[in-house]
């Protein structure tokens, strides 16, 4: 079995949608399905109007459109899709544990272990399964155990391929990869596996891009990128704070030393805080597999990346606080942008979630307009912290579709995403509708700051005096 033609991929979300998406377009001669538990998920990726499939990235639904009901397509019907498939990806969700041991820190495999037992139960033949999901080093053997214990002698090779795509630039990412890392057994039979996922790959990816290692190197190759992305952009945040006081300015800091080539100029963008489903998740399971072998130092090393984001988004929410004269209380607060970055719907560990938090402690009356993020999905976000009532999240907060609405009459504008629409807004027109002094927290620096100050705005920018 070296020729793959039929994929199954368990979890239609952010990464096996648009993964499965691109692998679909780029081989015809594979079929590829995309299984789900959740129908509304699958209904959605489902729609005629492929502008309505459930993950928002630009360009996915072209590549959806092209693919789907040829040789690329959506089900609920899990077990039949497992059984039919020789290469099976586990795309499901990993998140934090919110209970028990490691709660707070560990990666909850629950639902990688209901995979596992999923696919023993129904496989009636020998298949290569896909960890795609980002997961703590030393999954794999979990999965192994499952697999070989309960199975009924099927056999089973455990690939780990870890997915290095960013939300808002999946397509091109995934279109021309910085590479694919693929890592699994040196057995002949591990090899034989390995290939054949090559081969899948090579399709459209130059070969000299296709890195393979054992599994375990592909596994914490994984957590050790996002660990050192997260660590830059704390990296500048612990400055940005240290430009505020000193007159120095965040952005030309992060040019003069994004031009030594050693650095480089990417993730260096001061913000409010990193967020998304990767960073602090990953994280927490380096600094958790860490202290779990003893290694205290190298523990404490990385958690410092979170307790700085951690201290970023609460400072950002606390100089909002101060300039408004020590109470928000009662007080309109526009926030523009709601999403963890631009270009997506995906709103998870979002920064913005935390700053409402601490500015709905102080009681402040906040508005959101953010392009792509749904209502529901702000409230849900809120309620999950469990901070307040339900019924007072909404009362706090308000969703509204129109950016001019949001800032009308508002004390202040916090800008907690960098969607380029916020730059070609008729400023003037917010400005005339503002309270006065109408101020700006921009904590993206994203906006033009020498306009706003002509218009009248008085504007905080991080990093910046
Ligand atoms: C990340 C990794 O980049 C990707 O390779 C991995 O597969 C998943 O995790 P993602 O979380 O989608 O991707 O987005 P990314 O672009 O890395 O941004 C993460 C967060 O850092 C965002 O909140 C973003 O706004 C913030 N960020 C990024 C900054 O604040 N400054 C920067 O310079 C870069
Ligand atoms: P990611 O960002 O890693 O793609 P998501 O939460 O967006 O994470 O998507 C994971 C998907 O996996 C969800 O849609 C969830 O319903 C699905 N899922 C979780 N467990 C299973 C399972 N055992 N079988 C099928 N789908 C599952």
């Amino acid at each position: 079995m070296t020729q793959i033609t039929k994929i199954c991929c368990i979890g239609a979300g952010y990464v096996g949608g648009p993964t499965m998406a691109m692998i679909a377009k780029k081989c015809p001669h594979i079929k590829v399905t995309v299984v789900d538990l959740n129908e509304q998920r699958i209904a959605a990726w489902n729609d005629e109007d492929v502008n309505k499939i459930p993950v928002y990235e630009p360009g996915l639904s072209e590549v959806v459109a092209e693919a789907r009901g040829r040789n690329l397509f959506f089900s609920t019907e899990v077990e039949s899709a497992i059984a039919d498939a020789q290469m099976v990806f586990i795309s499901v969700n990993t998140p934090t544990k919110t209970y028990g041991a490691g709660k707070g820190q560990a990666a909850d495999l629950k639902w990688i272990e209901l995979c596992a037992r999923q696919i023993a139960r129904v496989a009636k033949d020998n298949k290569i399964i896909v960890e795609k999901s980002t997961l703590p080093v030393r999954t794999a053997s979990a999965i192994r155990d499952i697999l070989t214990h309960t199975g009924n002698g099927s056999q089973f090779q455990i690939l780990s391929n870890p997915e290095f795509l960013a939300e808002g630039t999946a397509v091109e990412d995934l279109d021309a990869p910085d590479r694919v890392l693929i890592g699994g057994d040196s057995t002949p039979e591990g090899q034989i596996a390995v290939q054949a996922l090559v081969d899948v790959y090579a399709n459209w990816i130059p070969r000299e891009r296709i890195l393979t290692t054992n599994v375990w190197s592909s596994e914490l190759s994984k957590l050790t990128a996002n660990a050192f992305l997260a660590q830059r952009v704390s990296s500048i945040n612990s400055l940005s704070e240290l430009c505020e006081k000193t007159e120095a300015d965040i952005t030309e800091v992060a040019k003069a030393i994004g031009t030594d080539s050693r650095i480089g100029p990417k993730f260096l963008k001061a913000s409010v805080g990193f967020g998304g489903s990767c960073f602090q998740k990953d994280i927490l399971n380096l600094v958790y597999i860490a202290r779990s072998y003893g290694l205290q130092e190298v523990a404490d090393y990385w958690e410092q990346v979170i307790i700085m984001n951690d201290h970023q988004k609460k400072r950002f929410a606390n100089q909002m606080i101060r300039d408004l004269y020590n109470t928000v209380n009662g007080k309109k607060i526009s926030f523009l942008g709601w999403a963890f970055k631009k270009d997506t719907n995906d709103t998870r560990e979002s920064a913005a979630i935390y700053v409402a938090d601490h500015l709905l402690y102080e009681q402040a009356y906040i508005s959101v307009y953010d392009p792509k993020v749904l209502e529901d999905q702000v409230y849900a976000d809120l309620d999950y912290l469990g901070s307040r009532t339900q019924e007072e999240n909404r009362n706090g907060v308000k969703v509204v579709s129109d950016p001019y609405e949001a800032c009308k009459g508002a004390h202040a504008i916090a800008v907690l995403t960098e969607w380029d629409e916020f730059k070609n807004y008729d400023w003037q027109r917010i400005y005339d509708s503002m309270l006065k002094p109408a101020k700006i927290f921009d904590g993206r620096n994203l906006l033009d700051t020498n306009k706003l100050s002509d218009i009248g705005f008085i504007v905080q920018a991080i990093g910046k005096k």
